[in-house]
Formats: C-alpha cells, structure tokens, sequence
C-alpha cells in the first residue's frame, strides 16, 4: 500500500532529479550531461494531493547540494577513488555525467526505484557498463552485505555519498548505515551526507513530531533531525570522523514553530573520513 508518507518521499525525489536539471553543472571529458538529464524524463513530481508541485520553490534549497556533491566526485576522481557509491540515489545522473575511466558507480536505492532507473538507463543511448544498481532497504537490509554482493572492492578507497537521504531513515538505521559503510571503507575514503540539523537544547523526538504534526498532519516521511553535535557524536560512534567540524556548511531547510522559538532546521553538509 502506498501511505501518504511514501508518497511525500516520492515527490521529493523527483523534485530533487528536476531541480537539479535547473542547474549549469560540471561534467568529466568522458561524462555524458545530456544522458544525465534525460534520465529524469517525464517525472512529474506529483504531491500528495495530486498537484504537480512547483519546482521552482525548491531551487534555493538544491542549489547548493548539486554543487557540493557535484566537487565531492570530481575531486575524488582526481585523488584517483575508483569507486562512488550513491547511497539513496534516487535519480541523481552523477554516474553518467561523472563518467570516467576505471572509475566505478554503485546507486542504491529502494527495489522499486532501482528497477525504474535501470528501465530507464535501458531507454538511453549511452554506455552504463560502469554502474552498478543495487536495491536495497536500509531500514532493513545490512548495506555491507548489499556493497559486497554489487561488486564493491572494500580494499579500495571510496567515496560514499548520501544526498539528501538520511533524514527520511530512522535514527537507529542511520547509524547502521555509518557503521556498515565504514566496516567497507578503506583508508582514504569519505563519507558525505546532507543531514537535517536543529538548533542546540531541543528535543530531537519532539522536534521530529512537531514535523510530522504541524506540516504533514501525521504522516512525514522526516524520521531523523538532530543537533549538530549529536551528528557529530553519530560520526563518530560509527567510525567515521568529520574533518573541520567547527565549518558549518548549510542551507536554511524551514521554520518550525515550537513552544516558545521558532526552530531554524538546516540541511548541513557534513564530509568525514575514516576514524
Ligand atoms: C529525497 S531523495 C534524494 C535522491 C538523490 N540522492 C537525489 O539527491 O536526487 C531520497 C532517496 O532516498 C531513498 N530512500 C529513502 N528511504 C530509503 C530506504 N529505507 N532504503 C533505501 N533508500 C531509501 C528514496 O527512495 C529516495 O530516492
């Protein structure tokens, strides 16, 4: 059955995939741009009471991920990672705009989304040997199980990104989900994700209800939000260390309106290396 939440989340993706065609972005010698946007073709971007929703009110949100994670890739191919692996990929194009030889792309996402990208890769005319999907349920399933069985090598250096995806896992399966790419992380590799982050001295389960209360009427798929040393501490717990962690790279997500402030969450950007 296909709840409300599941339906948010699917609008959010695809507003993801269509924001970021906005956008004039980078792309290796080998990599194919024009492939990367008709990837997202016919996506509509339907919200849950079955409107298509205006792209353009996300754009300032996206506006810096795109190139955030766009620099991640291209920096890591230049460092001379083979391996990116796209954690909650959705259908962000990075494998067939970042394109490049000897470097491998593993995108995992959920099955039905996986099944749907690789009908769509099929659709392209353009080489995707390099890629790797892998369907995974992270709430569920343990992601060094699932790197290892797409052809993962956990002896070289990676680059694991995680855009705009942790923040609709719940806590506990976030934390598995540092682990388990850690226990495939070489030294050398990075870990870096987008994470929702409030304000220092509140509740995070009471931040995360007031989400789900006040701007989806019970039924958000936002299950994790935190202070920012809280993700820090989650880091490292899960063998992951953020380097420069008094640089706080961040977009203004929203405003939410608790007891007595109105609470700034953030999307930060946080990057880390292996502890
Ligand atoms: C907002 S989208 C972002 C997609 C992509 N990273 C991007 O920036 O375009 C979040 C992605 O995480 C995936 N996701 C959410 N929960 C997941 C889970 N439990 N297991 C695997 N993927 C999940 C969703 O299917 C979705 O594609």
């Amino acid at each position: 059955m296909t709840t409300q939440a599941d339906k948010t989340l699917t609008m959010i993706r695809e507003v993801c995939a269509l924001g970021r065609v906005e956008f004039d972005r980078p792309h290796t010698a080998e990599g194919d741009p024009a492939a990367g946007r008709a990837l997202g073709q016919g996506l509509q971007a339907i919200d849950p009471g079955g409107e298509l929703s205006d792209i353009s009110l996300s754009l300032d949100l996206l506006a810096p991920r795109a190139p955030y994670f766009d620099q991640l890739v291209l920096n890591a191919i230049a460092a001379g990672t083979r391996q990116v692996v796209n954690l909650g990929a959705g259908y962000d194009d990075r494998a067939l705009r970042f394109r490049h030889s000897g470097v491998l792309f593993f995108d995992l996402d959920l099955p039905d989304i996986t099944a749907d990208k690789a009908r769509r890769l099929e659709a392209l005319d353009t080489d995707t040997t390099h890629l790797t999907l892998a369907a995974v349920d992270f709430a569920t399933a343990d992601v060094a199980d699932v790197l290892a069985r797409a052809g993962h090598d956990a002896q070289q250096s990676t680059l694991f990104i995680g855009e705009h995806l942790v923040l609709f896992l719940e806590p506990l399966d976030v934390a598995r989900l540092l682990a388990g790419v850690s226990g495939r992380a070489v030294t050398g590799s990075i870990l870096a994700i987008t994470a929702e982050v409030h304000p220092a001295g509140l509740d995070s389960a009471l931040v995360v209800s007031t989400v789900d209360e006040m701007m989806f009427a019970g039924a958000s798929p936002l299950h994790t939000i935190q202070s920012r040393d809280a993700w820090l501490t989650l880091f490292k717990e899960n063998g992951w260390h953020v380097d420069n962690a008094d640089d706080v790279t961040a977009v203004n997500h929203f405003e939410l309106p608790m007891a007595d402030q109105i609470a700034q969450i953030q999307t930060q950007f946080l990057t880390a290396t292996t502890a």
